[in-house]
């Protein structure tokens, strides 16, 4: 269908179906296992229901914030989806010119299919980037990367903490890799592709499952980013995570792809919020709490917000867009969520982001209730 026929998130993944060969279909749509998790990053945002603050003059709202001091337009960037050239020929990069043209923070993955220079080169000046990383067993290959990384302006550094090993998705396993298809220019010190196993297990080989706690302060060693960590699930480890000195958290289960029955980044916001108060001041100016995972509408940005998430990480809304109608959709796909934002916030009540308050939400149905 023409774009403009597109009228939310979701209308790009049915194109996106259509339109992708079997295997990139495979690699993107996939979850890990039985696929609940996946599923349940959207039902949790099913179970939390607006309570709606009325007469309050909403001519002019604001959904404009600030993401690890970077100015973003939205409360809302674009989380790292790796093998951007399996879905289109221009891949990463409808995204970067995308999120310049209109001031969205765009993580790059470090699987990314364009190089990173390539991606950096395509941005528009001072447009800011962040940096997913998967750390290498060659530690070296690791520290030159996020040393040029950081020479090259990117903002921030997501360690991704929650793929020692990827996880079993089945769709992906049951189509074969096939040499260099995914137009992936996989990092330096990867060995033994296994090209019978799908994907994403034949580009994963080189990240270090050994990686733990004791290897933060070398990561603070290394950069003067701003450190978050990406894949947090619990309570224990959001307090590990401020005890260790990094600037913020992801809550996310990986869009589903990593350990299956995970419970839903949203779900986990409430009781780690808790668990952070007890800690200190709250908000925490140097500790922030992102939210992914089945984000596809703002009515669900505003609840993570409302919980008390600084922004949320949309992966699979983005990346449809563009393997649908490359940067036309990315840019449309940004456009339907300011105007989402506008709508929602007017009906809320809320007139800025610091207008969200827990009160807006009945979240009495999350297990952690
Ligand atoms: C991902 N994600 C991901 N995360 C990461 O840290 N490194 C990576 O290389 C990738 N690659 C990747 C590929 C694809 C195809 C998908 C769908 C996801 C996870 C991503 O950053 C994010 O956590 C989820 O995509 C969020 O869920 P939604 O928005 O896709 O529902």
């Amino acid at each position: 269908p023409p774009l403009d026929e597109i009228l939310n998130l979701h209308d790009f993944e049915a194109v996106a179906k259509k339109v992708l060969p079997e295997k990139a279909w495979a690699y993107y749509s996939s979850a890990s296992d039985d696929e609940i998790t996946i599923r349940e990053n959207r039902a949790a945002y099913q179970r939390i229901w607006f309570r709606p603050r009325v007469l309050r003059d909403v001519t002019s709202v604001d959904w404009s914030t600030t993401i690890l001091g970077q100015k973003s337009s939205l409360p809302v960037y674009i989380s790292a989806t790796a093998l951007g050239k399996l879905g289109h020929p221009d891949g990463e990069l409808n995204l970067t010119r995308a999120a310049g043209k209109h001031g969205v923070i765009q993580m790059l993955p470090t699987l990314a299919s364009c190089s990173f220079d390539e991606i950096v080169d395509a941005a528009v000046p001072d447009q800011p980037l962040f940096l997913q990383l998967y750390v290498n067993r060659d530690r070296n290959i690791t520290k030159k990367y996020v040393q040029h990384a950081q020479k090259r302006g990117v903002k921030a550094l997501f360690i991704t903490v929650d793929a020692p090993q990827l996880g079993r998705r089945e769709k992906d396993m049951r189509m074969k890799f096939v040499g260099d298809d995914a137009g992936a220019k996989v990092q330096e010190g990867q060995s033994d592709i296994k090209k019978n196993e799908g994907v994403a297990r034949a580009i994963s080989s080189f990240i270090d499952p050994s990686l733990s706690w004791k290897d933060i302060p070398w990561f603070q060693s290394i950069t003067s980013m701003p450190i978050i960590l990406k894949g947090i699930a619990t309570p224990e480890d959001a307090v590990m995570a401020l005890e260790a000195g990094v600037q913020g958290i992801v809550l996310s289960n990986h869009g589903g792809r990593q350990l299956d029955t995970s419970r839903s980044g949203l779900e986990n916001l409430v009781e780690i919020v808790a668990a952070l108060k007890k800690r200190g001041p709250w908000p925490n100016p140097n500790f922030s709490i992102f939210v992914d995972g089945g984000v596809r509408r703002a009515s669900d940005a505003l609840k993570a917000l409302a919980l008390g998430a600084s922004a949320v990480g949309i992966g699979r809304g983005f990346l449809y867009a563009f393997c649908s109608y490359g940067q036309d959709g990315v840019e449309k796909a940004i456009q339907i969520l300011r105007d989402e934002f506008e709508m929602n916030m007017r009906l809320l009540g809320a007139r800025h982001l610091g207008e969200l308050v827990p009160e807006m939400v009945d979240a009495s149905a999350l297990h952690s209730h």
